[in-house]
């Protein structure tokens, strides 16, 4: 498989090739194509020194880019995660989520179409583009609302959701108009290491360590749906491998927690893996004022992935929360690196 992944140096792009580069089995090719944005730091794969894997600095927006690396390396499957991907971000500036997420979606898709059909025989028959996308495109669930399913409405109530929900729809038109061999996935929250200090989890881990408040928006009382990154990791794997060309997959952890509750553990595991004896990290909670629009609660169904592919996820949330909250303890100059906003901007590899 020579596969081209776009968004590699993000969180789970990052965390996507290692485990793909985990199988030393096959015939494995990796293409890396990131634009290194503010969320792509080379530093995620800085220790991969593997002939199988291959770094390029562009973007997605650049369409003969994404035609020649298609074509120079001959790739098999376009595994699609490069995206602005946070919501506080898309409240403030919105347009970058639509180039990102809707006209460089289209840029690539058309590159790809143009690629596919080029080839044929088994090559074409077996090609696929797998887009990977986000439970927020389902818009918002009441306490007592059924799980997202595969065929729930779209109802997207951010910028970011919205463009990812573009994203998506574009995706199932170059299926249904010209028969591109599309995959897509919407999985739920993602945690683990190498996620970006701007999210949930790993700012407040680092918050707590500098002794820095917890700001929690509202009353804390929202629901997300919790999956750890190698678990996802592993579903789009199964996806792409095993998934019915045009289909949907959603992806979640059956792990749905009020953010309170989230704060509320990291807090009592840095208490007992980094704590002081006079101090406890609860302390530093503070409720602040609510994202605008925030949806109250997300929860999927993932019924589908677990009949048909067998997937479902490993890690339960205790688990998966401890050996996360050990990565970053573990990996204080990462982070260092990160929020004094001096990780290397240079990219690593070959200049297309
Ligand atoms: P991230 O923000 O950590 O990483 C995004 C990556 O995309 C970065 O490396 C960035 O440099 C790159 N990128 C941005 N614009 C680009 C462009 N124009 N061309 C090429 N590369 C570009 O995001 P993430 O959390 O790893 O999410 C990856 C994907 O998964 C996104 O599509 C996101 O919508 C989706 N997703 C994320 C979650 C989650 O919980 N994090 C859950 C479900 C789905
Ligand atoms: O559901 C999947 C989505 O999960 C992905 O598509 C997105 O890319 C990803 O960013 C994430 O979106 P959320 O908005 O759910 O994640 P975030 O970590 O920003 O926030 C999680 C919850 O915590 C949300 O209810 C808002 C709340 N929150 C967040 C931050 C950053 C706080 O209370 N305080 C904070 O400082």
């Amino acid at each position: 498989m020579k596969l081209l992944i776009t968004g590699g140096c993000g969180f789970i792009g990052s965390n996507l090739i290692r485990h793909l580069l985990q199988d030393t089995n096959g015939t494995l090719r990796i293409v890396n194509l990131d634009a290194l944005t503010y969320a792509g730091n080379p530093a995620n794969l800085a220790d991969i020194d593997d002939p199988r894997y291959r770094f390029f600095h562009g973007t997605i927006l650049d369409t003969p880019l994404m035609s020649r690396l298609l074509d120079d390396h001959q790739i098999d499957a376009v595994l699609h995660l490069a995206a602005e991907s946070h919501v506080d971000r898309s409240i403030e500036a919105p347009g970058d989520f639509i180039q990102t997420n809707v006209v460089g979606t289209l840029s690539l898709l058309q590159a790809s179409l143009g690629y596919w059909q080029s080839l044929s025989g088994a090559q074409k028959e077996s090609f696929r583009f797998l887009h990977v996308s986000t439970d927020e495109v389902f818009g918002s669930l009441e306490g007592s609302d059924p799980a997202f399913s595969e065929t729930t409405p779209y109802q997207p109530s951010s910028p970011y959701s919205a463009s990812k929900a573009g994203s998506d729809h574009l995706v199932r038109s170059f299926f249904h108009t010209f028969g591109l061999p599309v995959l897509v996935t919407n999985c739920s929250n993602n945690y683990g290491s190498y996620q970006f200090p701007e999210k949930l989890i790993p700012l407040m881990i680092l918050n707590a360590l500098e002794g820095k408040a917890l700001p929690i928006y509202g009353k804390g009382d929202n629901i997300r749906d919790w999956l750890h990154v190698v678990d996802h990791c592993r579903g789009l794997e199964a996806v792409l491998k095993k998934g019915r060309v045009g289909e949907t997959y959603n992806i979640g952890g059956r792990c749905e927690k009020t953010n309170l509750e989230v704060v509320d553990s990291l807090c009592s595991l840095l208490d007992e893996l980094a704590g002081r004896k006079d101090f406890s990290h609860t302390s530093l909670k503070t409720f602040v004022q609510d994202r605008p629009g925030h949806d109250k609660r997300y929860a999927m169904n993932i019924g589908k992935i677990e009949k048909e592919l067998g997937w479902e996820p490993q890690e339960t949330f205790a688990s998966g929360l401890r050996k996360t909250v050990l990565w970053y303890l573990e990996n204080r100059e990462w982070c260092r690196n990160i929020t004094e906003k001096n990780y290397s901007r240079q990219r690593l590899g070959i200049i297309v």
